[in-house]
């Protein structure tokens, strides 16, 4: 047998063992970069195989928190892609207002940058009392980030030229305080926004939304995957609600695709028929 053979047992069995010991189903995220992310873990934490991390999960939960974090991709920023932030803004907004409360949900909102972002935009459409936003994630270490709201100071400059470009009214540092070199967003703005945990591949839909936006985690999963949180949008989304993925995501080859309406295909901005 040649190695990659004998990886793939080794892949196969981590995630079992991680399925079975701890509930978390990693079976159909795409292979290619599951198996990148499985191997960067392995170089981070010196083991020699992959087996070798399966003990070690099996008998100690503090691996699994740390597993978790090395198989999911945190990467995000404030305002990212402001585009899709001013189309938010501009006519997405005043679409949704219409409900009371607006219900939001942000799925994957990994340390909760965007989550802030969108409540900032909120707020300064007076829309923000109005609204309950779920923001949730996979990652407890994640929402612990995104609960505190304490970002590094040095990314502000890049974040206040995006909110800039999404057509923030003001100025970004009035929506923090800075204490040392980190930057303490306004506790006003995290009022209605309740933090949790929630696995997309496992658990099911919590509320009706009218807006809901998952950006940069489809990209993550193999087609039926992504299928099934579709159907967990679509169940969780009222009639003419709006779906905003990623960038580089969208709905075509899904068997769910008819079930919404394109909005602004460039924006991957949809609404459920
Ligand atoms: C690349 S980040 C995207 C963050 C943010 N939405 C953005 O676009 O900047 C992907 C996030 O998806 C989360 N994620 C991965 N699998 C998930 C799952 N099954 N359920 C919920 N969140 C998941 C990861 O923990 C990570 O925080």
């Amino acid at each position: 047998m040649d190695p990659k053979e004998i990886e793939d047992i080794e892949v196969y069995l981590l995630l079992e063992a991680l399925r079975l010991r701890h509930g978390y189903d990693f079976r159909q995220y795409a292979p290619a970069s599951l198996r990148r992310r499985i191997i960067q873990c392995l170089n981070r934490c010196e083991y020699t195989c992959i087996s070798e991390i399966i003990p070690n999960l099996l008998y100690d939960d503090l691996q699994l928190t740390r597993l978790i974090s090395e198989l999911s991709i945190h990467v995000t920023e404030m305002f990212r892609d402001p585009g899709t932030f001013a189309v938010m803004r501009q006519k997405i907004f005043p679409m949704v207002a219409a409900n009371l409360p607006v219900n939001i949900w942000h799925a994957g909102c990994s340390t909760g940058e965007e989550v802030y972002s969108l409540a900032i935009l909120l707020h300064e459409a007076e829309l923000l009392p109005r609204c309950r936003i779920y923001a949730t994630d996979i990652n407890p270490q994640a929402i612990e980030v995104a609960r505190s709201g304490i970002y590094p100071l040095g990314r502000m400059r890049q974040y206040s030229a995006n909110y800039l470009k999404a057509g923030g009214s003001g100025s970004l540092s009035d929506h923090y305080q800075v204490v040392h070199d980190a930057a303490h967003m306004d506790p006003h703005l995290r009022d209605n926004i309740l933090f949790s945990t929630h696995n997309l591949a496992t658990d099911s839909v919590f509320a009706e939304t009218h807006l809901i936006l998952c950006r940069n985690v489809l990209i993550y999963f193999d087609n039926q995957l992504r299928d099934r949180v579709l159907r967990l949008f679509l169940d969780s989304l009222s009639p003419g609600g709006i779906l905003c993925l990623g960038n580089a995501e969208g709905l075509r080859g899904s068997a769910l695709q008819e079930q919404f309406q394109f909005m602004m295909e460039s924006y991957n901005l949809y609404a459920k028929i």
